[in-house]
């Protein structure tokens, strides 16, 4: 088959990508590894940007959004006996939204825009560097297809081929600790996230709705989530958010998702080598603490749909050309800031370190200036940044 654009994955950066381009008027087919059930129901990422937001708004996703997402005005920071809320209405006049990512896919999904083909075996990029790249795989039928396109581009995470069909240079960074994730059903016992340092480790009480919380805790790399029964993670729920403390309190209520979550910092540059274009987590890694993946994602593909748009359809190459070096700029600020979110908040075993933890979270909670920056940085700068 022929198209203008093969996109490879339909996670939230290929079937998106796939949606603004044919706004634009660019055709593309999709292709995906996973069954669609699967890609709607994996649960990740919870939190968008106002830019994220506003995207998907001027992109016709934003009905259910709108009406089913909960809007934030901030978050809470918290240390042993202290939390204080960051008001980013008031700091820089932006909110952030909570909207499952499992939501997102549903809306896109849902808008019907993209041609995916689902549960696709073999995914081989060809001939990236000539002005004729092809994509072939094996359909869910088992028959061999070839998609002939103009572009291909790379939207199929960090396990999928497209990282590696760009000659790059790769930047990393792990980190000696996983998050421990949980989905309960029972109401928030908050009304907008709380991100803990304790000494315990960093805890932070997500929501998914008014009856779903999603609740994180630090844990060593390499744990068994069998070894977390129900019980032993409310109880350390409620010592490292402060159960009791100020009159707050934690409640818990039956868990009914459970899973470990190893943290990496990513980045790959150029996001481009030829005819093949890298968005989101192809490209790209973040820790989860800023919650920066999924928007990253969306920032990304806005630019490649622009860029694609004009090259594609008036011939004006400049965007195309400039899309790796304009989508790593807003990478690398969120990498910074995923980064600095993690160590500030992550609990080791070094004193030294934990005191320079505390006296960063004083700093962000009680001067102006430091709390403006965290607001700026997790609100999202705008698209183009
Ligand atoms: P993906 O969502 O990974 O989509 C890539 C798609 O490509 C997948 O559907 C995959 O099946 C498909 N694919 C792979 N290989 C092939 C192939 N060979 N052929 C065809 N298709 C292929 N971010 C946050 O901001 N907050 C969070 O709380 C958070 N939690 C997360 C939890 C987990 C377990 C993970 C893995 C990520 C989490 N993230 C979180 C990150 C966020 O979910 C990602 O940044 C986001 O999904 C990136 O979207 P994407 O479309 O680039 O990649
Ligand atoms: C969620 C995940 C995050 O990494 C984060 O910083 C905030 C919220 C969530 O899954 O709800």
């Amino acid at each position: 088959m022929r198209t203008q654009v093969a996109v490879i994955g339909a996670g939230p950066a290929g079937l998106l990508l796939s949606h603004l381009l044919r706004r634009g008027g660019v055709d593309s087919v999709v292709v995906e590894t996973r069954s669609q059930e699967y890609v709607a129901s994996r649960i990740r990422a919870g939190i968008l940007e106002q830019s994220s937001v506003d995207l998907l708004t001027a992109a016709g996703l934003g009905d259910r959004l709108r009406a089913e997402g909960h809007e934030h005005r901030g978050i809470y920071l918290q240390m042993p006996g202290e939390r204080h809320h960051l008001d980013f209405v008031d700091l820089i006049g932006r909110t952030v939204w909570v909207y499952g990512q499992t939501e997102v896919q549903k809306d896109l999904i849902a808008a019907g825009t993209a041609e995916v083909h689902y549960e696709v075996t073999g995914t081989t990029l060809h001939d990236v560097e000539t002005d004729r790249p092809y994509v072939t795989f094996v359909d869910s039928g088992g028959a061999a297809r070839r998609i002939d396109a103009d572009v291909i581009a790379g939207c199929d995470g960090s396990f999928g081929p497209s990282r590696h069909a760009v000659p790059s240079e790769t930047f990393e960074r792990t980190y000696p600790y996983s998050w421990l994730g949980i989905l309960a059903d029972v109401a928030p016992s908050t009304d907008e996230l709380i991100y803990a340092w304790h000494p315990n480790g960093f805890a932070l009480h997500s929501m998914r709705s008014d009856t779903v919380s999603r609740l994180y805790l630090q844990v060593p790399n390499g744990t068994d989530p069998a070894s977390w029964p129900d019980d032993r993670i409310w109880q350390e729920l409620a010592t490292r958010l402060g159960h009791g403390e100020h009159g707050w309190k934690l409640t818990g209520g039956p868990v009914t998702d459970k899973s470990v979550l190893p943290m990496r910092s990513y980045v790959q540059t150029p996001m481009r080598h030829g005819r093949l274009f890298l968005a989101g987590d192809a490209a790209h890694i973040v820790p989860p603490t800023g919650a920066k993946g999924l928007n990253l994602a969306i920032a990304d593909v806005t630019l490649l749909s622009q860029a694609l748009v004009a090259w594609l359809r008036a011939g004006r190459p400049a965007l195309a050309e400039s899309y790796s070096d304009d989508a790593l700029r807003r990478v690398w600020r969120c990498t910074h800031f995923s980064w600095w979110m993690t160590t500030m908040l992550h609990t080791g075993s070094d004193p030294f370190d934990a005191q320079l933890q505390l006296s960063q979270l004083r700093w962000v909670t009680t001067s102006n200036a430091g709390a403006t920056g965290l607001a700026e940085n997790y609100a999202g700068l705008p698209i183009g940044f």
